[in-house]
Order: C-alpha cells, then structure tokens, then sequence
C-alpha cells in the first residue's frame, strides 16, 4: 500500500448529514517511536499494547454546508466548548484533506471525553486522534459501501497517524507494529498492523497499572520532543536500538521469555528518556516519584520470583507491566509500596484491549 491507494475515486452516493460514535483506546509502547520525518513517517519502528480501559469516546455530527475555503467545526471536551483544540483539528484537516475530500462539505460538531485525565501523560492524542478518524472514515464507508473491513482499519490507521503518531496503533489490538520493518512481514510506515507472529500465552491479557505520578500539563510536547531529534548526537544509533530491539522482542514473545522482554522494555524506556536529557535543549520528564518507584520495582524483582516491570512514556507517570497470572501479588506490592508515590494516590487498572469499537 502506498500514499495513493488512500485516495478514493469520486463517490456517487452523496450523504446529507449524520452521527457516528467510536470509543477508541489509548495503547502503550513497548519499543518507542520518538523521532520522525516529513508527513509524520517514524524514524524507526514501534510497537505497543492496546490498552483497554484508557480511552476517548468521540460522536462526529455532520451536517451538509455550501463548499467553501475552510474547515467548519466546533470541538467540545466533556461537554464544553474547546476552542484551544481547534489548531490541532485544523492542522490534521490540512493534513488528511487530500484523503477525503469531503471535509470542505460538511460542518462537523465533535463531542469528545476520555476516561482519563487530559494531558496526564496517558495518551490522549492517541486516542483522540484514532476516535475522530474512525468517525470520519465511517463518513467514507457510507458513501463507499463495498469498502472492505481490511482497507477500512488500514485507512482509518493512516488518517490517525497524521493526526498523531501513535495513534495509528490505536485502531486494533491487541498487540500492533508500526514503522517498516525487515523481520515484520506487512509492516509500514504508513499504518500500523496487527503484529502478525505467535504470542505466547503468558502475554495475554498483560495488565499494565497506570501511576500518575504527575498530572500536570507536560512541559515539552512529543511534538517538540519528536523535533530534537533531528541533529541529536545519538539520533543514528537510536533508531537503530529501537529496530534491534524490535527484532530482539520477536523470540521471547513466542517463547513467552518474561525476563527477556523485561530487559528489552525497561531498556526501551530509559533510552528514550536518555534521549531527551541528551538533546539541545535537554529537558527531563521524570520526577524523583517516578525514580523512586522504578527502584521500588526493581528491589522487589530481586526479593521475590516476580515479573512487575516498568516503562514510561514521554511524561513522569509509570505503567507497571505484569501478566495475568501474577495479578494479584502485584496488586498488592503496587497498593502497599507504589501508590505512595502517585499524586493524590491516583492510579489506573488497565489491560492488554482489542482496539476501537463503534457504538452509534
Ligand atoms: C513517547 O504520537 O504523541 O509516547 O506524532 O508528534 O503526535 P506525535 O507524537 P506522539 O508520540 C508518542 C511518543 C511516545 C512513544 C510511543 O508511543 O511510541
């Protein structure tokens, strides 16, 4: 598939006005995507889990309008009108305009909440972002039937990716690949695929406790972050990691090797920090809350037979990563000794998912 095969012929069956739901998660990366190119193509290939229980709800209404020069919307957050948001809307319209032409066509009104705090650090562009293309692309299926689910999910993937990276890995679950490559049969730059190899079954229905450490509005944005990266002295070498560390997660996720992944995933999240305090301008995004319960981890791994393990996004919060079977001496360790370090004493229990679901 390339940029072309996302560009329709003219539809024949024109729609007057409507509302689609989709409810789409936030997921969370095991090898990071931190560093791109033009037209949001990641420097190096990512994976990540689905979640479950972190996610935004979005209804698109649309509403047929005279063609005219620009994007008519209005956005509202949990009810209330949100027009700080409308540049990021405005710039994916820009965007993926070219993808469907009939955004010009309509006056949207998009409803959108999470089940998260925004801008906790948890992912919520990602699942905004593959919330609002999935409505859309239910726009484009309405007026193009014999559309397939295949082309619908891979398109809907395309069209999230350019409102934010990793959203593109949002559409399905439960365990997806996003950047070229050579080992992962169909992986592209574009979209991101269901991750097409055996998973064994210690890694199914992973769950990954959420501490929110720090609530607060981020101090750098991915965007921003994502930008240092260009002339960054590690950049090369960084993006190599991330794709051998790609190649070195396929055999333990088979095996179902815990202490192999432990290594690749924590390893993951402390470069991609590294990278951060090593770009110019540097900045750090963990506070001593996040230090002290990576250590917390870590002790405990050592006392007792346990997989717990950590990564981190570009944010303070911890996800605490363990399988299924070990759910309840982790619970525990979190209450007793991690939940004392989060804000307010503020968590959340989420799970590997299986992507977005349409509910209107
Ligand atoms: C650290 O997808 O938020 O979470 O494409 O600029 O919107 P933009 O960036 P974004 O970056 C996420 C980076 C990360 C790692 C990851 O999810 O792979």
């Amino acid at each position: 598939m390339n940029e072309q095969d996302f560009i329709l012929e003219p539809y024949n069956k024109a729609i007057e006005n409507g509302s689609y739901t989709w409810q789409s998660p936030s997921n969370i990366a095991l090898v990071k995507y931190w560093g791109k190119k033009e037209s949001q193509i990641p420097e190096n290939p990512s994976i990540s889990f689905t979640l479950d229980a972190c996610k935004t709800t979005t209804t698109l209404r649309f509403k047929k309008k005279i063609k005219g020069d620009i994007f008519s919307f209005d956005i509202f957050l949990d009810g209330k009108k949100q027009d700080d948001f409308k540049p990021k809307i405005e710039t994916f319209f820009k965007r993926i305009e070219v993808y469907l032409p009939f955004l010009k066509d309509y006056h949207f009104i998009i409803e959108t909440s999470n089940s998260f705090p925004h801008s906790s650090g948890i992912a919520s562009s990602a699942s905004g972002m593959s919330a609002l293309a999935l409505c859309l692309m239910s726009i484009e299926r309405e007026s193009t039937p014999e559309m397939t689910e295949r082309y619908f999910n891979q398109k809907a993937s395309f069209l999230a990716r350019l409102g934010s990276g990793s959203a593109c890995r949002s559409i399905e679950g439960d365990l997806v690949v996003w950047g070229n490559h050579k080992e992962i049969k169909g992986s592209s730059d574009l979209f991101g695929i269901k991750y097409p190899y055996k998973v064994h079954k210690n890694f199914k229905n992973y769950q990954d406790t959420i501490l929110l450490v720090d609530k607060g509005e981020k101090q750098v944005s991915s965007t921003v972050g994502h930008n240092l990266m260009h002339n960054h002295p590690f950049a090369q070498e960084r993006f190599k990691q991330a794709n051998n560390n790609l190649s070195k997660l396929i055999d333990p996720l088979k095996a179902g090797d815990l202490k192999a992944f432990i290594e690749i995933v924590e390893s993951e999240a402390l470069s991609l920090h590294a990278m951060m305090m090593t770009s110019l301008p540097y900045f750090i995004l963990m506070k001593p809350n996040t230090l002290e319960i990576i250590n917390k981890i870590w002790n405990f791994r050592q006392q007792t037979a346990s997989n717990v393990c950590f990564t981190l996004d570009a944010g303070a919060n911890v996800h605490v990563l363990y399988p299924e079977q070990e759910a309840e001496q982790a619970m525990k360790f979190i209450q007793n000794e991690l939940v004392a370090h989060c804000q307010n004493g503020y968590y959340i229990c989420d799970r590997i998912g299986f992507g977005a679901k349409q509910t209107q």
